[in-house]
């Protein structure tokens, strides 16, 4: 396994690797990496002839009162991590380099950033496309590959994908979850233990909606009280937003069908934290 912080080495690497028919499978992260990280990985290795693991912590998609200073950081564990999943090069740049004086181009998908993380996260997610694209351009992927945990995250990476015709294939994968249901995160490393035992309201108000749903209730209004009530009993939690919308374009939705996404932010103390589940399908 290679580690490489130049971005001229990696982009000339990359291009190289293309030019020899190699497929570059690409799976960003910000590091820390836990087994939901290690599926993207997994999957990863299944798709491309090459595997790059990028982890950089993107300071451009935090705002002013994040955790950016604090983001955990293990970089023995993670490359263990990777070696383990076949991993052929980490890519870890340095910030100065990604973001040298005069750097003043970003992307922005528009619409979708508006709503749900948006709106406690401006400009968050123009951090995260730019990040993204600036990563497609240096890693040259054939197929990049992203978590469902962060539903609004993936579904503007497609969007970008798409709009600026980037020459590689979004993949979505299946949220992975502790066994007791809390979606694993970095940040459940920021929680104390009565903490993480408030954390379980998230999954827990996901699961209330979804019996509702296969009980055969189909009103979001219904359906997002029965989820908002699991959260209103964890004295520990704050709600950030819980909203019913359309899987595929984000927008409100009344009337809860197969595919419809139910997503949710909470404050657990002091650490943020998010979880979805589309109906009908597997939480
Ligand atoms: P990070 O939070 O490190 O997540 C990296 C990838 O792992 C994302 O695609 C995320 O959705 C996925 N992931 C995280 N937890 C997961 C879980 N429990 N199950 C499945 N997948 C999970 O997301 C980012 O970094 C950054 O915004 C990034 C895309 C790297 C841009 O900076």
């Amino acid at each position: 396994m290679k580690i490489i912080s130049d971005i001229g080495e990696m982009q000339q690497t990359a291009l190289s690797l293309k030019r020899q028919g190699k497929a570059i499978a690409l799976v960003p992260t910000m590091g820390f990496l836990h087994e939901g990280h290690a599926s993207l990985l997994r999957e990863g290795r299944t798709r491309g002839d090459i595997l790059v693991l990028s982890i950089f912590v993107n300071p451009i998609q935090f705002g002013r009162n994040e955790d950016l200073d604090r983001y955990p950081k293990d970089r023995e564990r993670d490359c263990r991590t990777a070696e383990a999943c076949g991993v052929d090069i980490i890519f870890a740049p340095d910030s100065a380099a990604m973001y040298p004086p005069g750097f003043q181009t970003g992307v922005s998908v528009r619409e979708l950033s508006l709503p749900l993380c948006g709106v406690s996260r401006s400009g968050h997610f123009d951090g995260v496309a730019t990040v993204v694209a600036k990563l497609f351009n240096i890693v040259q992927p054939d197929v990049a590959l992203f978590g469902r945990k962060d539903y609004q995250q993936l579904a503007i990476i497609r969007r970008m994908a798409a709009d600026l015709n980037l020459p590689v294939q979004v993949a979505g994968m299946p949220i992975v979850r502790e066994a007791d249901g809390l979606a694993m995160s970095s940040r459940n490393s920021y929680l104390s233990p009565a903490e993480r035992q408030a954390a379980l309201c998230l999954s827990r108000a996901l699961v209330q909606a979804r019996e509702r749903y296969a009980a055969g209730e189909r009103s979001a209004a219904v359906l997002r009280d029965a989820a908002l009530a699991v959260i209103a009993r964890e004295p520990l939690a704050t709600m950030d937003y819980l909203e019913v919308r359309d899987g595929a374009t984000l927008e409100p939705a009344q009337t809860a069908d197969n595919g419809t996404l139910m997503a949710l932010a909470v404050k657990v103390g002091q650490t943020r934290l998010i979880d979805n589940t589309v109906l009908g399908e597997e939480l």
